[in-house]
């Protein structure tokens, strides 16, 4: 999958802010260039908690990974628009907990892709840790390599996180069809984890983080609890439901406590895929 960069495609991966890279300067990472730092300087003038809320993103991936490998026993994850390396990573804390765990990562970015498969690998001991380079707009493709090239078992459950990605997902039916056609891929019993980007909360200061975003090309597109809600059919939603992802079971109450919904911009929830939900 994917295909080897032009010259010319290079050349705009550098000088065109890239998701990964300016949420890695957001949480205070020096893997970006000139026009990251840019859009990450323009996001903070909006959002002058947004390093806060890509905090609370990672967090929010962290905790509920510990706890599906640990309370629930889940030793396969397939973790799409996965990011690059920042602090400790989802395979990491899977296969802390069960060093057998199965983790696929999925980006478009070929420079995550670089960084992923030179950095986040197994433990020596672990499960397999692949890196998977695919788009989440042609989930056809996707699952035809994971039923093809392994590592996961489709036929058992499977861990899927979308966080933090689909609202660089910019047409809303190509989104809804990305998911429905990746959950009906899923066993029972799966879990379907997702953060999201929503205006919801403060809607003036989204509309212009959205409008920077936009002019300096890295189109991003808030979705209300409505339409992130409906990501979710026909799975059952666990507790607490759709919240902002540090009220999802906060690990530390005090700095969940500390800043309003309206600091973090974003919905976060998991579900859980009881019997076959048709694509
Ligand atoms: C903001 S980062 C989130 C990283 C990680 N999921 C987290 O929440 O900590 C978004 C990631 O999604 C990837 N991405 C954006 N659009 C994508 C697409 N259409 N298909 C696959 N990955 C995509 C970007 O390259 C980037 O690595």
């Amino acid at each position: 999958m994917g295909g080897k960069l032009t010259d010319e495609a290079f050349e705009g991966l550098m000088t065109t802010p890239q998701s990964a890279r300016v949420y890695g300067y957001l949480l205070g990472g020096k893997d970006c260039f000139d026009a990251d730092r840019k859009l990450g300087e323009l996001i903070l003038q909006h959002l002058p908690t947004a390093g806060v809320a890509a905090l609370v993103n990672r967090n929010f991936m962290r905790h509920t990974t510990r706890w599906l490998a640990r309370e629930v026993g889940v030793e396969q994850f397939l973790d799409i628009g996965a990011g690059l390396p920042q602090g400790t990573n989802l395979h990491q804390i899977a296969q802390a907990i069960r060093p057998a765990s199965r983790v696929v990562y999925v980006d478009r970015d070929p420079i995550v892709l670089a960084h992923g498969r030179a950095l986040m690998t197994s433990a020596p001991d672990g499960g397999p840790v692949v890196w998977v380079d695919a788009d989440v707009r042609d989930p056809a493709a996707l699952l035809d390599h994971l039923r093809t090239a392994g590592p996961l078992n489709l036929r058992e459950p499977i861990a899927l996180s979308l966080n933090a990605v689909l609202h660089h997902v910019t047409d809303d039916a190509v989104a809804e069809k990305a998911v429905r056609e990746l959950v009906a891929a899923l066993a029972p019993g799966s879990f379907l984890v997702m953060t999201h980007l929503t205006a919801d909360f403060n809607p003036h200061v989204v509309d212009g983080l959205v409008a920077a975003c936009s002019s300096e090309g890295l189109p991003v597109t808030p979705r209300g609890r409505e339409a992130f809600a409906r990501y979710f059919t026909g799975l059952e939603l666990l507790t607490p439901g759709v919240v902002a992802p540090h009220r999802w079971w906060p690990e530390d109450r005090k700095t969940a406590l500390q800043h309003p919904d309206s600091d973090i911009c974003a919905y976060a929830a998991i579900g859980q895929k009881m019997r076959a939900v048709p694509s």
